[in-house]
């Protein structure tokens, strides 16, 4: 089983139990917040990160922002789930989970208005759970559909860290390999270090080390000579959100691994869950890009690798055009070839919204 790597703990008033991130591999310190603001810098220093894991966050810190609302008055305990809503949109920008799991506790405390404040909560907490169990479900569903992709003897390749420590269970890019492994096949992982933040090299690496698979860590510039002359075979990577026409934002570097991988002739996948797309807008051009700190780029753990005062431009993410991609992997199935046709097709097959599993 991969690390828990986010729970809540008792009932209402409880906490939020966290693996703090940025801290792995060297140290594996678990964090119990107790506030929505702890679970706000959380999110926004990728404390927790990954898209799945960024929305039970999301879900998680509403019920600490509105846990200790007092009284009784309806009006003032829906305004409180708004304020604290709106506050939390605020710790990133890119991952539309976090969007989609707030929007889903907003329905439920809206679908409850008639009740009182204390069966609000409770609604509020088994709405949360209910994010994060099927989460689990869903890491399990994309990597039985995924698996068929891993032969004996595959080689792939992945960026950033799509895995365990992303989700509430298996991951998603890295759920198919999970998954192979389980069932007996034998294949290599490349895994890239991807720069500035290294989650690749420090939780991706850890991921699959840990479970026993034959895990190989290149720097980023490093994916192009891999594929063509290490017999990459396809790549799987995450995503932190999806277009109406398939168009794909995940972590920066993504992007030109699926060039790479176009020229090399190697199959690119996605894998993602359906809460991950966005199909209110048509393309990857509206997705929000979030910048990050220039000292990641200047001061990589802490150390200056670039001289002072110099310009940077760091965006934690890229979009990977619809038509670079062979797949996308989902809880429901492979969508082959997305575009604006295709993917509505699927959604018209299955709705994310319906709250179920798969
Ligand atoms: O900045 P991060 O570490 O949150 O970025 C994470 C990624 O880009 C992942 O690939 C994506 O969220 C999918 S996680 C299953």
């Amino acid at each position: 089983m991969p690390v828990a790597t986010i729970d809540w703990t008792g009932e209402l008033p409880g906490t939020a139990r966290l693996i703090d991130q940025t801290l792995l591999p060297g140290e594996t310190k678990f964090l119990e917040l107790a506030d929505v603001e702890s679970m706000w810098e959380a999110i926004r220093v990728l404390r927790v990160r990954g898209a799945p894991a960024i929305g039970i966050a999301a879900a998680f810190g509403l019920l600490l922002g509105i846990q200790r609302f007092a009284g009784s008055d309806r009006a003032a305990f829906a305004a409180e789930v708004k304020r604290v809503a709106d506050y939390l949109r605020t710790a990133r920008p890119t991952a539309v989970n976090l969007f989609w799991a707030l929007e889903r506790m907003e329905r439920r405390a809206a679908a409850d208005a008639a009740r009182s404040v204390t069966e609000q909560k409770a609604g509020l907490l088994a709405e949360a759970r209910a994010i994060h169990a099927e989460d689990r479900a869903i890491c399990r569903a994309i990597g039985r559909h995924g698996a068929v992709l891993i032969d004996d003897g595959s080689v792939l390749l992945t960026h950033c860290n799509a895995g365990g420590l992303a989700t509430a269970d298996y991951g998603t890019a890295l759920a198919p390999m999970f998954t192979a492994h389980e069932q007996g096949r034998r294949f290599k992982v490349f895994a890239d270090e991807t720069r500035p933040l290294l989650q690749g090299a420090r939780l991706t690496a850890w991921e699959l080390q840990q479970a026993g698979i034959d895990v190989t860590l290149i720097c980023d510039d490093m994916a192009a000579v891999a594929l063509r002359d290490r017999g990459v075979t396809c790549v799987i990577v995450g995503a932190d959100r999806i277009a109406a026409n398939g168009d794909t934002a995940n972590k920066i570097g993504t992007y030109g691994v699926a060039v790479l991988a176009r020229h090399h002739r190697v199959p690119f996948y996605v894998a993602a869950p359906t809460s991950t797309f966005d199909r209110r807008i048509a393309d990857g051009r509206a997705i929000p890009i979030e910048e990050r700190a220039a000292s990641e780029i200047t001061h990589g753990f802490g150390r200056a690798t670039a001289p002072a005062a110099i310009a940077t431009w760091n965006p934690a993410f890229d979009v990977t055009p619809h038509d670079l991609i062979a797949g996308i992997i989902t809880e429901h199935g492979i969508l082959e070839r997305p575009d604006t046709r295709r993917v509505a097709d699927f959604f018209a097959h299955h709705d994310p919204h319906r709250g179920g599993t798969p």
